[in-house]
């Protein structure tokens, strides 16, 4: 096949569009290993290399290439699919045979006059990821996504047609990314992989970098922009296993009880939790798809119970009424509006009281879903810069949240009094 012949020159490419790859950059547009895999801090130019790679797989001379671009969620996908069709909208606009955004799939005549497509997924959906064999897949924020999809689905799909991958993401933890990133380490001729800190993106503002430095908890820092892989770094509750060693148990006339209450929003659950004066977790109630008088009959029912406990609720937005009818209700209840500043004082008392092994958890047995989440809650750090905690993309926090109202209801120990009775 003539076309074949054709080689793509890809600097020449880049520069058509407009991009100057830093040096870190251009070792990964380099390499030819079929397995790459690019762990750096964020903003280190990983989505915009891999944006570029694709563009440039997507005009390489054949009779027909399909790549994916895939992500932990559709939000995230959509990041680098975005950029993908900014660019070609830009610049290679003569070459687009169609390009629907909302499909997440763009399709262009490639340098040797055949068809080549590419679509954005989201690891969230892994129906979506059955099907085609593939030339490419690119994955982004990998370490955020379950090792099933690599392992199962996307390994797959590269199969019939001897695909490459190219793997990106900041690191998070020792998984099955981590597990990749050691293969390029090694002697394994199919995987290459390159491991570098923010700031060698020399675009990127170095008063920015530094001041964040000053602001973030060091493990943080070393993870998010040092690029570097640590067992838990970024995790914002330690000895969550230590604590949980505890077991439900029925009200005891005369004890006082604390509670903690996260009301559902869309997707989420409604979650109950309750805490005894010794700081043990004693019941926890979780249910969603409820109307909102039913919610409020049953979590009256459960305070009331324990002694009429009293609670603290995350009145914010729709919870709001809920809260209301709960003090109609003759519930023990006061409100905790979020903001961004009183749910980060909410999560450092929580964070403490668990380090501290103040609180005792019941087993994880006894309440997996719970442990899960505490064990998976941690910080990250967005677009903007700022710091959030929270459950990684796709999983749930509210077994956080209503524990964390509840530790603050009754608070740390050295303070001697339940928080609300100051
Ligand atoms: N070669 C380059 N030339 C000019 N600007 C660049 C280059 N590479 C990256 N940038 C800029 O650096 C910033 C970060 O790039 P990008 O979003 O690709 O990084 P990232 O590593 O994917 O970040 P995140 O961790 O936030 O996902 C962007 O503003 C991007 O435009
Ligand atoms: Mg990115």
């Amino acid at each position: 096949m003539p076309a074949t012949k054709l080689r793509l020159d890809k600097d020449a490419l880049f520069e058509t569009l407009g991009y100057e790859p830093h040096p870190g950059q251009l070792e990964v547009h380099r390499s030819t290993a079929p397995r790459r895999v690019l762990a750096c801090g964020v903003r280190w130019g990983k989505t915009r290399a891999a944006a570029m790679e694709a563009l440039a797989a997507a005009l390489e001379p054949r009779d027909r290439t399909m790549g994916w671009v895939v992500a932990p969620t559709y939000d995230l996908a959509d990041k680098v699919f975005r950029e993908l069709v900014v660019l070609a909208a830009e610049h290679l606009r003569h070459r687009i045979i169609s390009m629907k955004e909302s499909e997440r799939r763009l399709v262009l005549r490639n340098l040797g006059g055949g068809v080549s497509e590419i679509r954005g997924k989201s690891a969230d959906n892994p129906v979506s990821l059955l099907g085609e064999g593939l030339d490419f897949v690119i994955i982004d924020e990998a370490a955020r996504m379950k090792p099933a999809i690599w392992e199962s689905h996307l390994t797959q799909r590269l199969l019939d047609k001897n695909g490459w991958a190219l793997v990106i993401s900041t690191p998070r933890g020792k998984g099955w990314f981590y597990d990749l990133f050691r293969r390029g380490q090694s002697d394994d001729p199919a995987y290459a992989s390159w491991n570098h800190p923010s700031w060698t993106n020399p675009h990127l503002n170095r008063a920015m970098i530094d001041a964040e430095r000053g602001r973030l908890p060091e493990r943080v820092f070393a993870q998010e922009y040092g690029g570097q892989f640590t067992e838990g770094a970024g995790q914002v509750l330690r000895n969550v296993r230590e604590c949980a060693t505890g077991e439900w148990k029925e009200p005891v006339e005369g004890e006082a009880y604390y509670a903690g209450l996260d009301l559902a929003k869309v997707e989420d659950y409604t979650v109950l939790c309750i805490l005894n004066s010794k700081r043990e977790v004693v019941f926890v109630d979780r249910f969603h798809r409820l109307d909102w008088g039913l919610q409020v009959t049953r979590i009256r029912a459960a305070t009331d119970r324990y002694n009429n406990a009293r609670m603290l609720v995350d009145s914010t937005g729709a919870g709001e009424p809920i809260y209301e009818s709960l003090e109609r209700e003759g519930c023990n209840a006061d409100p905790y509006p979020f903001t961004a500043k009183s749910k980060a004082a909410l999560i450092d008392n929580l964070s403490l009281m668990v380090e501290k092994r103040q609180l005792t958890l019941p087993r994880a047995d006894l309440w997996p879903e719970g442990i899960d989440e505490l064990e998976s809650f941690q910080y990250s750090v967005s677009d903007s810069g700022n710091v959030k905690s929270g459950a990684p993309s796709g999983a749930h926090d509210d077994c956080v949240i209503a524990l964390a109202l509840a530790a603050l209801c009754i608070g740390p120990e050295d303070f001697g009094c339940p928080l609300l009775l100051l």
